[in-house]
Formats: structure tokens, sequence, C-alpha cells
């Protein structure tokens, strides 16, 4: 992981409007984060997820540093029909730093 996790809860601020991680995270308007690295997309559960993003997970979708790279610089072009509405991080060092962020609550 190349990015650094203290930068990387700022970068967050932008995903916490709708999504939890940590300790007593719970689904909000998306899933809870906790452990993402490593999931199925589309499986994390009492979630009521996009068709389109149960289909991704179906067809083989796991989340991982390239997966969620990608779904994060552009959500709708990765997975056409899914409910994020969030137009994506455009810059790489973003990317990079909420990625490690996030790791920092998976163990996978
Ligand atoms: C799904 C990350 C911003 C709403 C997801 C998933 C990830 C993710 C990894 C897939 C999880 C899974 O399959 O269990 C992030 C990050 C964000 C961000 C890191 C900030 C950089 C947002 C924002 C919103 C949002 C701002 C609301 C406006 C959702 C929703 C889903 C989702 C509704 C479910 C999508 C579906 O079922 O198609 N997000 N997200 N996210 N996120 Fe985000």
């Amino acid at each position: 992981i190349a990015g650094d996790a203290a930068k990387g809860e700022k970068v967050f601020k932008k995903c916490a409007a709708c999504h939890a991680v940590g300790d007593g995270a719970r689904n909000k308007v998306g899933p809870q984060l906790n452990e993402v690295f490593g999931r199925t997309a589309g499986t994390a559960e009492d979630y009521k997820y996009s068709k389109a993003m149960i289909q991704a997970g179906a067809d083989g979708l796991v989340w991982n540093e390239s997966t969620i790279a990608a779904y994060l610089a552009k959500p709708k072009d990765m997975i056409k029909g899914t409910k994020m509405a969030f137009a994506g991080l455009k810059k790489q060092e973003d990317l990079d730093n909420v990625i490690a962020y996030l790791a920092s609550f998976s163990s996978a």
C-alpha cells in the first residue's frame, strides 16, 4: 500500500457522509467499510445493494487495492448501475491515501 493512512483519514471525510469505518461502524447510506479488503462486492451484512453491485460480486469482484482504486476513480464507469452517488477521486494521491486508511481497518 503506497498511501499514507493518516492523510487518508482526511480524504475519508468525503466518504463519511455515506460510510462508516472503525469501531462500531454501522451501515449508513452506504455499507460499513470494516474488512472491506477481501470482501466480495455487495456482501456486507444487512445492507441493501444495487442489483449492479450484487451482480458484480456474483461475477467475481473482490475488493482489494486495485479494484477499490478503479471503483473510486470513476464508480459509474466501473460498475454501471451502482447506486454510489459519488463522482470519484481525481487525484492519485487522494486515492492512494484513502486506500491506505481503509486498509488499516482490514486484516486481508
Ligand atoms: C459502495 C467506498 C463515497 C455511497 C461502496 C463500496 C466501497 C465504497 C468500497 C463497495 C462496498 C461493498 O461492496 O460492500 C467509498 C469511498 C468513498 C465513498 C472510499 C470516498 C472516497 C461515497 C459517497 C456516497 C457513497 C460520498 C454517498 C453519496 C455508497 C453506496 C454504495 C457504496 C450507496 C453501495 C453501491 C451499490 O450498491 O451499488 N463505497 N465510497 N459512497 N457507496 Fe461508497
